[in-house]
């Protein structure tokens, strides 16, 4: 399987790392044969036929500062030339979240899509802002467009969602899908911190976005909300359709209270027949009630009844682990094969 790897951040580094350690077990286990040909990040490129050497590249990142320090780099290439310039499997694009145009990632996936290269993603923005037309992108153009990393770092909260509970009907789903805050509220409720030197620590921690506002105002949660109430419920919604307020005046004597009568603070987004992503009062004992970085979703169905998934929600290699994870699907899919 030929890929192109778009973004070479946190995420895609471990992505390289993950596939320089598994790709002789992947290929044993799954006859899956990940050759990167081409790596992009904002200084340039790196690209080689019949692949590149990934620990190669990872040390030219790490001493030159850009994929482009390799020696097979390529300064100022650009990742829409390589989309159509290079004969691949896959475009794996990992840039990072933009939730007000999508770009760069919208425009690499729709060019990606339209030359009919199937697509992984783990950005967030381009979803959030298009995902009813880029599944109708994709299906126009016969390929995948898969983004399980998404939602849940590498817990399989989207592929639960859809392929487990398929059979049944999804009334709601609700959840906890934002680390940062959770981190947050925890810190509050159990360490008596305020608000801002809770979120002090949380960036240290590196789970926050880059701009942490995305976290704490709620839009980083609107996001995974938006992508599973398309990709889950059928719902054609975008974030422009959803309510969302966050947790930045959340104060330590709310959450002090309602921890006296048993019940946390938690960021939630839910859709039902409303979709919204706001504070919400969680009885401790409640399974759904988690805490730190954790993530977890309740999903009711109509016959299956109530089920809760529970796992770490970011993270490099746990990302890295989703997209493997969308790359296996595609090479079943490519080769019309069951798993296993
Ligand atoms: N900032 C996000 C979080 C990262 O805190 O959950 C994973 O999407």
């Amino acid at each position: 399987m030929r890929i192109l790897l778009i973004g070479f951040g946190v995420v895609g580094q471990s992505f390289a790392k993950l596939v320089l350690a598994r790709r002789s077990e992947l290929m044993k286990v799954h006859g899956l044969n990940t050759r990167v040909v081409g790596v992009v990040d904002k200084g340039g490129a790196a690209v080689a036929s019949p692949e590149l050497d990934l620990a190669e590249v990872l040390d030219a990142k790490s001493s030159g500062g850009t994929v482009a320090a390799s020696k097979h780099g390529i300064r100022n290439a650009s990742a829409l030339d390589l989309i159509s310039e290079l004969d691949v499997d896959v475009v794996v694009e990992t840039t990072p979240t933009n939730i007000k145009t999508g770009q760069p990632g919208l425009s690499h996936i729709e060019a990606a899509l339209k030359l009919k290269r199937n697509v992984v993603t783990t950005n967030k923005g381009p979803l959030a802002l298009a995902l009813p037309e880029l599944v109708e992108l994709a299906r126009y153009n016969n390929v995948a467009l898969l983004f399980s990393g998404t939602v849940g770092g590498g817990t399989p909260i989207l592929d639960f969602g859809k392929r487990c509970l398929a059979s049944d009907r999804l009334v709601m789903v609700e959840g906890i899908l934002n680390g940062t805050t959770n981190f947050i509220l925890t810190s509050m409720e159990a360490e008596g911190k305020s608000f801002n030197e809770a979120l002090e620590d949380a960036k240290k921690l590196g789970y926050a976005e880059a701009d942490p506002t995305l976290d704490v105002e709620g839009w980083d949660t609107a996001c995974k909300t938006v992508i599973i109430a398309n990709w889950l419920m059928g719902r054609e919604v975008t974030l422009k359709d959803l309510t969302v307020e966050g947790i930045t005046h959340v104060t330590k004597s709310e959450v002090e209270g309602a921890k006296r009568k048993g019940k946390s603070v938690k960021l939630v987004g839910r859709v039902a027949e409303r979709i919204d992503v706001k504070p919400r009062l969680i009885d401790r004992s409640d399974p759904l009630c988690i805490s730190g970085t954790l993530n977890a979703v309740r999903f009711v169905s109509q016959y299956a009844g109530d089920e809760i998934i529970i796992g770490k929600g970011a993270g490099g290699m746990e990302t890295a682990s989703a997209i493997l994870r969308d790359l296996l699907e595609v090479k079943y899919h490519m080769s019309q094969r069951w798993y296993g």
